[in-house]
C-alpha cells in the first residue's frame, strides 16, 4: 500500500520528497514513535545479590513491570527522535545546504575544496600523507601504484592534552619532529622536495587546493595562533625550521579524502561521511549551483562542515546536551557534531547517569567519584555496553564496577545503564541517518548513490550502522533500498595522496 501511494506520488509528479512527508505521517498515525522498548525488571535488590544463573534466566524471562522513576520513565521522550522529526531535520538541512553554497558566513560553510577532479585509478607515485584531525596524529608514505592499487605504511603519535590546548607553533613543530622521525625510519629523503597531502580535519576555508585558512577549532583543540591563518603555511614554516625540504601540495578535509579513496574504486560514491572524533561530511556538487564560487563549468567536492548544524527548534536538544555544550571549549558552535561524534556521546550517557542517581533512581542513588568526572565515561564503553548480551549483564558489571568504582549494581542498574546507551546511541545513528539523506536529497541522488563512511563511531559502535540504515528508511522509504552505505578506510591518508597527485 505505502509503495503504491509512494510510486503514484513520484509518477504524478508529486514532490518526492512531499510524498515521503505523506508516508511518514500515514505511518505515525498507525504505528507508535520509534522507541525502544523499556521493560526494566521490577526485581528485588536482595535475589539479584545472589545472582546466581538459575535467578538470572528466571529475571531475564519475567514479563517486563513498568518503569521506575519519573526521570526513567521521561527518558525515552526525551531521547528518541520520531519519523516526523527526523524528516523536518533533512528539509531543513537541504534549505541550510543551499544557503551555505550561496554566500559565505552562513551556518553551514559549505565550502569548496578544490578538487575538481576524481581519481581515474591511474596515478602514481610515492607520497607523504598527514593525518591531523582525530585522537591520534599520522605520517604516512603513500606508494600510488596505478590500476587503482594503493601501498601504505604509517606511523601513529598522541596528540597529548597539552599540545592540543597549547600554541600552534608547538603543534605545528611537533608535527615536524614526527615527520623527519617517520622519514628517517622510512628511509624517505627529506631533501628532494617529496609531494605532501596534508589532511587537516577542521574547518578550513579554502582558497586553493594547497592553502586555506582556519576559521574555528573544533574537537577539543584550541592552540593558540591558528585561527584566521593559513595552516599549510605554519607547516611549512615548521618543515622550514627543520630543513626539510617537502613539498606541500594539497590540503585536505578528511571527508573529501574519504569520498575520493572510495570513488577510486566505487564511481558511484558521491558522499564522504566521518562519523569518529567529530562528524561532517562532503559530497560532489555541480559548480553552477555554487553562487558564492563563481565557477559556470565542472563539478567540485564540497566539505558542508554538518556538524555545525544548529536549528535549536528543530534539533532535539536536552538539558543534558544543553548542558555539556556550556561547558566545551566551543560553546553553541558544532552542535550536530556534539549530538553524533565519539567525543562527546560517552559524556551526554555520563550526564544522564549522574542525574538519574542524584534522583535516586539508579545505583540506589550512590554514584562513584569517577562518574562525576567529565569526559570520564568514554563512547568506547558504551560500545562494550552494548556489545553485553550476557544474561546478568556482567561485562557491564565489570565495568561499572571494577573500571568506573559502583560500588553495588543489580541486574535493574545495568539495565537501565545499557537503556541510556541505546538511546543516546541510537540518536546519533537517526540524526546521522538525517543529514545523509538530506545530502542525498540536495544533490537529487535518490536512484543510485554510494555514501562512503569512516570513522571509530561507524566502525565499532555495535548497530550503529542498522540503526542509521533503519532511519534512511524511514525517512526515504522504499528509495533508501538505492542508497549503498559502505564502510570506508583510511580516506586520510590514501585520500591526501591522491589529492596530492591530481594536485
Ligand atoms: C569536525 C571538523 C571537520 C571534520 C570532522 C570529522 O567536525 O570541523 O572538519 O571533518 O570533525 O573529523
Amino acid at each position: 500500500m505505502n509503495n503504491l501511494i509512494f510510486w503514484f506520488g513520484v509518477s504524478t509528479g508529486i514532490s518526492l520528497v512531499a510524498t515521503v512527508q505523506y508516508l511518514v505521517s500515514l505511518r505515525e498515525q498507525h504505528q507508535q514513535p520509534t522507541t525502544i522498548s523499556t521493560s526494566y525488571k521490577n526485581v528485588p535488590e536482595k535475589s539479584q545479590k545472589q545472582s546466581n544463573e538459575k535467578n538470572l534466566s528466571a529475571v531475564a524471562t519475567r514479563p517486563s513491570s513498568p518503569i521506575r522513576g519519573t526521570l526513567l520513565a521521561s527518558l525515552d521522550q526525551q531521547l528518541t527522535v520520531t519519523s516526523s522529526k527526523l524528516q523536518k531535520i533533512v528539509l531543513h538541512m537541504v534549505s541550510e545546504f543551499k544557503k551555505g553554497l550561496q554566500n559565505d558566513n552562513e551556518q553551514l560553510a559549505m565550502i569548496p575544496s578544490y578538487v575538481v577532479n576524481r581519481p581515474t585509478g591511474k596515478e602514481t607515485g610515492v607520497y607523504l600523507a598527514l593525518d591531523l584531525g582525530g585522537t591520534n596524529f599520522r605520517v604516512c608514505r603513500v606508494n600510488l601504484e596505478g590500476y587503482g592499487n594503493i601501498r601504505m605504511n604509517h606511523a601513529k603519535y598522541t596528540i597529548s592534552e597539552e599540545l592540543k590546548t597549547g600554541t600552534g607553533a608547538q603543534m605545528f613543530d611537533f608535527i615536524a619532529d614526527c615527520v623527519a622521525a617517520f622519514c628517517r625510519d622510512n628511509n624517505i629523503p627529506t631533501d628532494n622536495h617529496i609531494s605532501l597531502g596534508f589532511t587537516f580535519s577542521f574547518p578550513v576555508l579554502q582558497t586553493a587546493i594547497n592553502k586555506g585558512t582556519l576559521t574555528h577549532w573544533s574537537k577539543g583543540f584550541t592552540c593558540s595562533g591558528v585561527v584566521g591563518v593559513d595552516v599549510v603555511d605554519l607547516l611549512q614554516l615548521a618543515f622550514d625550521k627543520k630543513g626539510l625540504k617537502i613539498n606541500i601540495k594539497a590540503l585536505v578535509n578528511d571527508t573529501v579524502g574519504t569520498l575520493v579513496t572510495h570513488a577510486y574504486t566505487d564511481p558511484q560514491t558521491y558522499i564522504g561521511v566521518i562519523l569518529g572524533t567529530g562528524t561532517n561530511a562532503a559530497y560532489v556538487e555541480k559548480s553552477h549551483n555554487i553562487p558564492k564560487w563563481n565557477r559556470d563549468d565542472g563539478e567540485v567536492i564540497i566539505n558542508t562542515e554538518w556538524g555545525a548544524y544548529n536549528e535549536p527548534s528543530i534539533l532535539p536538544l536536552t538539558t543534558w546536551d544543553r548542558n555539556i555544550d556550556r561547558h566545551t571549549s566551543n560553546p553553541k558552535q558544532q552542535i550536530f557534531e556534539k549530538l553524533i561524534s565519539g567525543l562527546y556521546l560517552g559524556e551526554i550517557v555520563r550526564n544522564i547517569l549522574v542525574d538519574l542517581i542524584k534522583a535516586g533512581e539508579l545505583f540506589s542513588g550512590n554514584g562513584s567519584p569517577a562518574l562525576n568526572i567529565p569526559y570520564q565515561f568514554d563512547t568506547a564503553y558504551m560500545s562494550r555496553i552494548e556489545r553485553d548480551h550476557s544474561l546478568s549483564l556482567s561485562d557491564t558489571r565489570q565495568l561499572l564496577e571494577d573500571v568506573l568504582n559502583v560500588p553495588n549494581t543489580s541486574y535493574d542498574d545495568r539495565r537501565i545503564v545499557k537503556h541510556v546507551c541505546e538511546l543516546v546511541g541510537t540518536r546519533a545513528a537517526r540524526l546521522s541517518a538525517a543529514g545523509i539523506a538530506a545530502l542525498v536529497t540536495k544533490i537529487n541522488r535518490l536512484d543510485a548513490c554510494t555514501v562512503a563512511i569512516d570513522g571509530s563511531v561507524y566502525e565499532h559502535y555495535p548497530h550503529f550502522g542498522n540503526r542509521m540504515r533503519d532511519a534512511l528508511q524511514e525517512i526515504l522509504g522504499i528509495t533508501a533500498q538505492n542508497i549503498v552505505m559502505e564502510q570506508a578506510r583510511d580516506g586520510s591518508g590514501q585520500g591526501a595522496a591522491l589529492i596530492a597527485a591530481l594536485a
